[in-house]
């Protein structure tokens, strides 16, 4: 049976799946590998699906894929499916223009975190709701981080060492009032891997909400294995 998805939510999550996954090796479109037996894409929007405040969902595919993916989420939750683009900003800007009509609040959530909580996507959508104009999930950073001249690995020269302690690794779902967002991709110019990067370009303030080790991106073969791990505690 489909889940339905709260009729009174003011949520719209765009959920950009139209990459290639090259990162991950041969073996197609990465939001249709699987894992466990099932799409990362499913079990992504499973997530999105089960959190309360939202009320639509929209899931730019791979172009030659779209009616797969439809057919595929048919039986998860009831879900919008477009084309993306070449660019991952691209992909969200397509979703972006089948939002109904009506909803307050967009969160952009990649596909490759496919096992991201529900409760995350309800923290940022409530920091939204609280008044935030933009809203980005942060882990600290672990390693410590140099700054280097770019070249041939082994003739890199380190410049110097960044304070890791304000940095922060950033995940999605990425939260933005509706009118913020459309206003940043209709200002974009060059492509960016984030869309608060857009919205800071813009000059908004952009806040920070404590992110999820389980919102990992899935992106090289490692992760699909320590995905499968967690799959047991998500
Ligand atoms: N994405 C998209 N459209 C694109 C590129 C990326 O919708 N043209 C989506 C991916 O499907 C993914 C998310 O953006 O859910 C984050 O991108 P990334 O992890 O880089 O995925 P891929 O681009 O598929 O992987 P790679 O860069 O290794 O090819
Ligand atoms: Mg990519």
């Amino acid at each position: 049976m489909t889940a339905q998805l709260n009729a009174r939510g003011d949520v719209a999550v765009l959920v950009p799946a139209a990459g290639a996954g090259l990162r991950l090796g041969p073996g197609g479109p990465k939001a249709l590998r699987l894992l466990a037996g099932e799409p990362l894409l499913v079990h992504a929007i499973r997530r999105v699906a089960a959190a309360p405040s939202v009320r639509a969902i929209v899931v730019a595919a791979p172009a030659a894929e779209v009616s797969a993916v439809r057919e595929l989420l048919a039986p998860v939750a009831p879900v919008t499916v477009v084309a993306g683009g070449a660019e991952r900003q691209e992909s969200v800007s397509l979703a972006l223009a089948a939002v109904p009509a009506g909803v307050g609040i967009v969160l952009v959530h990649d596909a490759a975190r496919a096992l991201t909580p529900p409760e995350l996507i309800e923290s940022v959508a409530a920091a939204v709701r609280a008044g935030h104009p933009a809203v980005i999930p942060v882990l600290p950073v672990v390693d410590t981080i140099k700054e280097v001249r770019p070249g041939r690995a082994e003739l890199e020269v380190v410049l110097g060492t960044v304070d890791r302690a304000v940095l922060r690794s950033v995940q999605t779902p990425q939260g933005f009032r509706y009118d913020v967002l459309v206003a940043a991709h209709a200002a974009a110019a060059d492509p960016l891997t984030d869309d608060a990067g857009l919205v800071e370009k813009a000059g908004l303030p952009v806040a920070c909400v404590p992110g999820s080790e389980l919102a990992m991106k899935i992106t090289r073969p490692m992760d699909l294995i320590l995905a499968e791990a967690l799959l047991h505690v998500s």
